[in-house]
């Protein structure tokens, strides 16, 4: 009965603690360190989704087409996310506020390093349709992508990465 009444009183209450039991459950379930990455994966993933929900000009189907579009073209020579570092070419993480040429492990050229440019959606728009004309010298070897809409699916992909 007085379950009953706490149920009628606050049901999200009740409703916040079952799920908080349920997960300590899964917790307890999980044997192995893959295990626990997935849960943080897929909280990552709630959180991405989220954030595109809040700002429609990122939709999801643009982000998951960006990423497809970076495991093909761009993956090769580039990382992104937590674990990225520079290696064929830097990582591109922070774009969104890094100036051109500016990481410290990575060796630019020194066309990139003289560019000038800060990496924003029409710099990086334009260097990724063009890099050569963009930024006259570079040595990151791509011919560009044409397509404007393919470019913006990457750069929405780019820009979840702060
Ligand atoms: C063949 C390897 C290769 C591929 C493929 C490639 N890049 Fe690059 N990228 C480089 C290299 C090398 C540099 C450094 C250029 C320089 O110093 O002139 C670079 C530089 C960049 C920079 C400048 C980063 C900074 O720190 O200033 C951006 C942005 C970038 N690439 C985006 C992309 C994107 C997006 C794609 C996929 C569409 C891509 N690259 C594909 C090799 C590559």
């Amino acid at each position: 009965m007085k379950a009953l009444r706490a149920l009628l009183a606050s049901p999200q209450g009740l409703l916040r603690a079952s799920l908080r039991a349920s997960l300590r459950a899964s917790l307890r379930a999980s044997c192995c360190p893959p295990y626990r990455f997935a849960v943080r994966l897929r909280a990552g993933a709630l959180a991405l989704t989220a954030s595109a929900l809040a700002a429609p000009a990122l939709a999801v189907g643009d982000i998951e087409a960006g990423k497809a579009l970076f495991a093909s073209r761009c993956a090769s020579c580039h990382a992104v996310g937590p674990m990225a570092a520079s290696g064929f070419g830097p990582q591109l993480n922070g774009l969104a506020t890094r100036r051109a040429g500016s990481l410290k492990d990575f060796e630019y050229s020194t066309a990139m390093k003289q560019s000038g440019l800060v990496w924003d959606d029409k710099t990086l728009a334009a260097f990724i349709a063009n890099p050569g004309n963009t930024v006259p010298g570079t040595k990151m070897r791509f011919w560009g992508i044409g397509n404007e809409r393919k470019v913006a699916e990457l750069i929405a992909y780019l820009r979840t990465f702060k």
